[in-house]
């Protein structure tokens, strides 16, 4: 990288460092100190990262000021728009979108690896009925490195390739049988003949007593979905998997490592909590109630959340919730639920958050977590679900992610430091003379 100016660190008494900037194609420049520690002594502190930069991506960029998402330069309403799911898979891990032969190449090599191994079924039976599928997806697709001895080495491009195809194709075999073993019915197997995402709802909703009716406005609408939560920059999860693959881990543990973040409320769990949170409005009265619990969000001391609303980056409406709300317009009147009552509370809760000084100040909007609750809900997906399928978009921007890492030449292992703050030394007393 050719540094396009200089950074002067003034400490001690009155030394100084000269540390290079750098700038990427748009965007924040950055501060090269990876001297700063050799030549200083120095260590920069920085919890949560509000400052860092961890690597140099080409793959997504977010202005979270003006509410901008772009995959590989390309904006996320026009992908939205005219792509389907495994067109954005195709951009994301290669860089541009594919002509009508390569798509036609990549979505059969997808087709092909739908299927998961029989062995790799039994392991739900080992857990109980009512376990949470996210524990049983971070389980089983740790689980899939027991079945793929010959394609672990990191290091070589096509163990690499054909892992990234297996943990797209089985992410929605995967979470389809989670569903299907915590309602008790049949695993459904896939079907080549469908495309990727008609083939995880019919995994989901098809029994083997009758065919399955595929409804496209459902199937185009979850699709949609699926090119949303697709990738975010340096987000918790994908963070976690840069770092797992950074230690040359195996791909089923990197991206096992990506669902268990996610997991959490703070970030992919948020449309699960934030439906929740709808239930729990609508059980105490609804739209009447809104006023009492945006009090209580903005009472500190209450601990509770708008969930779905705010964002590290976003400062401004984060694009994926205005598409969000679109869809979720949508598949509501092709299902006649034009009167959606959570539907209705979510618009309220919003446009009240929005009036209000607690969130302008801090330049809280909706996320995209807050209407993908309503509907997926809507489509008849359990809440228990939301996160899976939040995992099975994101698997392809955690492997594009982790492929680059690898491929950096300026990546290493990933081992931050700390401000120590605790005992300094001091000798261990015998247990017999411990007070
Ligand atoms: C995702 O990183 C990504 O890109 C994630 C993601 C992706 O695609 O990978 O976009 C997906 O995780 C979306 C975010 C989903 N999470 C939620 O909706 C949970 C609710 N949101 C918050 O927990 C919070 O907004 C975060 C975690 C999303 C962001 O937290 P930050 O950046 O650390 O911000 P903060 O906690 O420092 O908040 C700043 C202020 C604080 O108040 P003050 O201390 O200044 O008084 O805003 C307040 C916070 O208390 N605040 C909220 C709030 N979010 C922030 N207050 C009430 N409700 C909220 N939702």
């Amino acid at each position: 990288m050719e540094a396009k100016g200089k950074a002067t660190l003034t400490y001690g008494d009155g030394k100084t460092l000269e540390m290079p900037v750098y700038g990427g194609t748009i965007g924040p420049d950055v501060v090269d100190i990876r001297a700063l520690y050799g030549k200083t002594g120095l260590f920069t502190y920085d919890p949560g990262f509000l400052s860092t930069a961890s690597c140099g991506s080409k793959i997504t960029y977010i202005d979270g000021d003006a509410g901008v998402l772009m995959y590989r330069g390309y904006p996320i309403e026009q992908l939205a728009q005219h792509c389907d799911f495994l067109e954005v898979c195709y951009l994301l891990l290669k860089g541009e979108l594919p002509n009508a032969q390569q798509k036609k190449e990549f979505d059969s090599m997808v087709t092909k690896h739908t299927m998961v191994h029989e062995q790799l079924a039994r392991f739900y039976s080992g857990f109980r009925r009512d376990a949470h599928p996210m524990a049983v997806m971070v389980g089983v697709v740790g689980a899939l490195a027991a079945f793929y001895h010959d394609s672990l080495d990191i290091s070589n491009p096509e163990h690499r390739e054909v892992s990234a195809f297996r943990l797209i194709a089985k992410l929605p075999t995967i979470a389809a049988m989670a569903y299907k073993y915590n309602v008790g019915q049949p695993f459904m197997y896939p079907k080549n003949g469908l495309d990727y995402t008609s083939n995880f709802m019919r995994m989901m909703f098809g029994v083997p007593a009758e065919e399955y009716e595929v409804n496209p406005v459902l199937v185009r609408a979850l699709d949609r979905i699926l090119i949303l939560h697709a990738d975010h920059e340096q987000n918790a999860s994908t963070s976690t998997v840069r770092l797992a693959g950074s230690s040359g881990a195996n791909p089923f543990a990197c991206i096992s490592s990506g669902i268990a973040c996610l997991w959490g409320p703070a970030h992919g769990g948020a449309n699960e909590a934030a439906l929740n949170m709808l239930y729990d409005i609508q059980k105490q009265g609804g739209v009447a109630k809104i006023g009492e619990f945006v009090a209580k969000v903005k009472d500190k001391n209450s601990g509770v959340k708008l969930m779905g609303f705010g964002h590290r980056v976003y400062k401004n409406y984060d694009p994926r919730a205005k598409l969000m709300q679109e869809t979720t317009r949508e598949v509501l009147d092709a299902l006649g639920l034009h009167d959606d009552p959570l539907f209705k509370l979510a618009m309220a809760l919003e446009k009240v958050a929005l009036e209000d000084e607690y969130f302008v100040s801090r330049k809280l909007y909706p996320n995209v977590d807050f209407y993908s609750g309503i509907v997926q809900r809507a489509m008849g997906i359990p809440v228990s679900m939301f996160t899976c399928i939040f995992s099975l978009a994101r698997t392809v921007g955690w492997i594009a992610q982790w492929n680059e890492m690898i491929s950096d030449p300026e990546q290493k292992i990933g081992r931050p430091r700390q401000l120590y703050n605790g005992a300094t030394r001091r000798d261990v007393v015998p247990l017999a003379r411990r007070g």
